[in-house]
């Protein structure tokens, strides 16, 4: 019998021929030489997958993707989330989150406020996100900019009188802990339908969380979806988030992100929280975003 041909599908995928190389910075490394429209091999998968542990952040330069091989990407690392506001979904792939300042017919295409306050995407639901990816589409000539802050770094430089009051405690997350402020102060934001809504309760996790796949400790609190720490009354609960959340973003932990384009940006949601700055409302950006489910935080 003639032997079977080795086709394309058995053959594994050459490795490609790129580097990673940490950001001057208190995190990130940036990944230059890497094609995302070819097939990644597991060898390659490995050393991206240990490099974003290693470092909480990877900026993949020069990323010309189409919306299939963002998602593609992506869910090698997990199940991928859908975004509660479904308006602003990519057409056709549920997957993709817009988030834009641009308006066009009267109708904003995508989310312009996102990551206005420091947060971890998703921290509101059971299943925070474990990582995301945020893709350029369309960038301002200025302004844009996101801040990154290593929460672990946080938590290893906590004063023990801080670390020993927040020691077992856990706090509610909720989508909307802002939602009315913003649209009390004229931010444009789409009303959320009882659908939606029931879809993001309330939920309650630990203040600090041990990285599933690292074992490393970090603060797991944020200015905008943490509402209050259970047991405690509610002065004191403002008083102690405010504590954490000015020590969790020091300059010594932030690395700021400029855009350029193309880049494709991958985040540890378990080891950072970010930052959207904004742009001069006259600027154009666009982004494309997805997140990738993790576990219960512990
Ligand atoms: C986000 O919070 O995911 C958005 C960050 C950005 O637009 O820079």
């Amino acid at each position: 019998m003639p032997a079977t041909p080795l086709n394309s599908t058995t053959r594994p995928a050459p490795s490609q021929d790129f580097t990673i190389r940490p950001l001057e910075a208190a995190l990130g490394a940036e990944v230059l030489g890497l094609d995302l429209n070819q097939p990644l091999n597991p060898e390659d998968f490995a050393r991206i997958h240990g490099a974003w542990l290693e470092h909480g952040l990877l900026v993949l330069r020069d990323q010309r993707i189409a919306a299939e091989q963002h998602i593609d990407f992506s869910r090698r690392f997990g199940p991928l989330q859908v975004h509660v506001l479904k308006q602003f979904l990519l057409a056709n792939h549920p997957e993709v989150f817009i988030i834009s300042n641009i308006v066009e017919n009267g109708q904003p295409i995508g989310l312009g406020d996102a990551g206005k306050f420091w947060h971890s995407d998703l921290s509101y639901v059971e299943l925070p996100s474990k990582g995301a990816m945020l893709l350029a589409q369309q960038l301002p000539e200025e302004g844009g900019d996101t801040l990154f802050a290593s929460q672990q770094q946080a938590y290893e430089t906590l004063p023990d009188e801080l670390r020993q009051r927040i020691e077992g405690k856990r706090a509610v997350h909720s989508y909307t802990a802002r939602y009315a402020d913003e649209v009390f102060k004229g931010v444009r934001r789409p009303t959320l339908t009882p659908t939606q809504l029931a879809e993001v309760k309330p939920v309650v996790h630990p203040i600090v969380r041990t990285h599933p796949e690292t074992g490393r400790k970090g603060l797991f609190v944020n200015e905008n979806f943490t509402t209050h720490i259970l047991g405690l009354p509610e002065d004191e609960s403002k008083a102690l988030l405010a504590e954490l959340y000015a020590h969790s973003i020091k300059p010594q932990f932030i690395y700021r992100h400029q855009w350029q384009a193309n880049d494709l940006l991958f985040w540890d949601n378990r080891a950072l929280i970010h930052l959207a700055t904004g742009c001069p409302s006259h600027l154009r950006r666009r982004m494309h975003r997805t997140t990738i489910e993790g576990d219960v935080p512990v």
